[in-house]
């Protein structure tokens, strides 16, 4: 465990082990509110309450996956929040391709293989421990060494590990020690209010760039068009049939890619 932060220079040097945990979100939440430094990191090799966005639950069985969450204290002037979870993608997908995985970040919050399947999800939490400071919990959960039939039925046909993609076992935590270390290189340029890398690497990285998609607004209205990158707050562009651009905000609507058969998937 200790070889996971030997390589960063804050982030992770403070770390809590768990073999098992109900969120390690909640455990870093109690852990800032009792004192835990900038970059404090919860691991835990299993989860009983594992959560996902959205009310979601997070499947997260024991020793086959990477769960958990870093404590990271907002700097006062900062980018707009909605570019942090794309930010986080783009850290945890360029660490995940020196392994060999052809990963790709799929607005908003999610890590998927060239086909689409989620390998990896981003839960970031906010709040307040005490007036004007704020913390952003950021929970990271990759699926490493599971195999298709481990996953619940309502995975299997979604749902992808590192070790799928790549062909062979990973060790997890080398897995983590790459993501510790280029998440803290990605939260220094964000920090520092240095944009410019992150556009370009999401670019690159963007899956659903050029794809034609679904988007369910909150006021219950569904509207298609392409996919056309992101905004500089983080927002999806969407290009409608008319040729008007109309931005996504994340968290407030549901976006499915859409095959060329008109079939949502
Ligand atoms: C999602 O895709 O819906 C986000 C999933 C985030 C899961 C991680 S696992 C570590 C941390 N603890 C949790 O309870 N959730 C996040």
């Amino acid at each position: 465990m200790l070889s996971a932060v030997h390589r960063t220079k804050w982030l992770g040097k403070t770390l809590k082990f768990f073999e098992s945990v109900g969120s390690t979100q909640d455990v870093a939440r109690e852990w800032v509110l009792s004192g835990a430094p900038h970059g404090a990191v919860v691991v835990a090799d299993m989860q009983t309450c594992g959560r996902g966005r959205a009310g979601r639950s997070w499947f997260s069985p024991p020793g086959k996956n990477l769960y958990f969450t870093a404590a990271l204290k907002l700097p006062d002037l900062h980018p707009p929040l909605g570019t942090l979870s794309l930010l986080v993608g783009v850290a945890l997908a360029k660490a995940l391709r020196k392994f060999g995985a052809e990963v790709f970040v799929k607005w908003a919050n999610d890590i998927v293989s060239g086909s689409g399947r989620k390998l990896a999800g981003i839960l970031i939490e906010g709040f307040e421990p005490e007036p004007q400071k704020f913390w952003a919990l950021v929970g990271v959960g990759i699926n490493v060494n599971i195999t298709e039939t481990e996953f619940p039925n309502d995975l299997r046909l979604t749902a992808t590990s590192l070790k799928l993609v790549c062909g062979k076992e990973l060790d997890r935590f080398e897995v983590l020690t790459e993501v510790l270390c280029s998440l803290e290189t990605w939260w220094e340029m964000w920090s520092n209010n240095d944009l410019a890398s992150f556009q370009q690497a999401f670019n690159e990285l963007d899956w659903l760039k050029g794809k034609w998609v679904s988007a369910l607004l909150p006021n219950g209205t569904t509207i298609e068009g392409t996919a056309s990158g992101i905004t500089e707050d983080g927002e999806l562009r969407l290009v409608l049939p008319d040729r008007t651009e109309q931005r996504l905000v994340a968290g407030d609507v549901t976006v499915r890619l859409v095959s060329l058969e008109g079939n949502e998937c």
